[in-house]
């Protein structure tokens, strides 16, 4: 019998009970960001594991191997998360701080709108994100229950899973994007091209790369380091949490693997929904739904 609650509802949206509580997420709702602050934003599964490695290497480029040996979610920490508190005094001692959420823009907005905070939003092809968090509930016992594929596909297509919907995440801080210091990256051009997306990014963080830096951040941020050391791979949570028996956090790492899982009917009504989603948006995504 879990101990905790399975999920937790909060303005709406569905979140897990085993890292949430009311007071996690209202005290999310009132952060007071620092000008300093640099915050990574991810609907699940979308590469936020990865990104946050990238981040903190950037900041610590003097100290790549000691960060190794404390884990991404402690190095930048969920805000909305029961376990914040067990990371930010020691976080007040290194500026920037570095911070990670799911949630949606609407209930950050108006503490970020006053700071300079610096946002990276890290997309995914939505496919992906769907195939990559249907397998994550295989592995993490504190989900809840989702039945086979077609049912988790109709589920995600419906908005009716953790975090909600992918198409409002998306759009709603797309929405924003002009009322903050924001920087939209890709997990596909971070796989496609790594070295450029990376400069841009640091470029947006204000940080210099020396060559040798840019090597090392490629190297440890690399899909074959991440996925054999256990402070990066997810390995460590124990086995109350997680099944590692059936799957693996750290599972393929790729684009496109949304082929081997879709049926050509469920394509298609996918296909359709993206297009009545996102149809007007006006950032072009990189991304193909073929
Ligand atoms: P897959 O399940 O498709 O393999 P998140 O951290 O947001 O939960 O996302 C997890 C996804 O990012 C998983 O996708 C995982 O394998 C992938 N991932 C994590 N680190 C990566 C890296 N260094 N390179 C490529 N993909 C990575």
């Amino acid at each position: 019998m879990a101990k905790f609650k399975v999920t937790e509802v909060f303005e709406g949206i569905s979140m897990p009970g085993y890292l949430h509580t009311q007071e996690s997420l209202r005290a999310a709702t009132n952060f007071q960001f620092q000008d300093t602050d640099v915050l990574l934003v991810t609907f699940p599964k979308s590469g936020t594991t990865w990104m946050q490695q990238i981040l903190s290497l950037i900041f610590n480029k003097e100290d790549f191997q000691n960060i190794q040996s404390i884990p991404t979610w402690a190095r930048v920490p969920w805000i909305e998360q029961i376990y914040l508190s067990n990371y930010l005094p020691q976080m007040e001692a290194s500026k920037p701080r570095l911070f990670t959420t799911h949630l949606t823009a609407n209930l950050l907005i108006n503490n970020l709108k006053t700071s300079k905070t610096r946002v990276v939003y890290v997309a995914r092809n939505p496919k992906d994100v769907l195939v990559s968090y249907y397998h994550f509930h295989k592995l993490a016992k504190f989900l809840p229950e989702i039945g086979s594929f077609d049912d988790f596909f109709d589920q995600f297509l419906e908005g009716k899973v953790n975090f909600g919907s992918w198409f409002n995440h998306i759009k709603d801080w797309l929405g924003v994007q002009q009322d903050l210091n924001f920087f939209l990256i890709t997990y596909e051009d971070l796989s496609q091209d790594p070295r450029g997306a990376i400069q841009r990014l640091s470029n947006f963080l204000g940080q210099q790369l020396e060559s040798k830096e840019l090597e090392n951040i490629l190297h440890y941020c690399s899909f074959s380091f991440m996925s054999q050391n256990e402070q990066l791979n997810y390995s460590l949570v124990p086995p109350e949490a997680f099944d590692h028996s059936v799957e693996k956090f750290m599972r393929k790492g790729v684009t496109g693997n949304w082929k081997e899982h879709f049926s050509p009917e469920q394509n298609a009504r996918f296909n359709n929904v993206y297009q009545a989603e996102m149809g007007d948006l006006a950032v072009k995504l990189p991304w193909s739904l073929d």
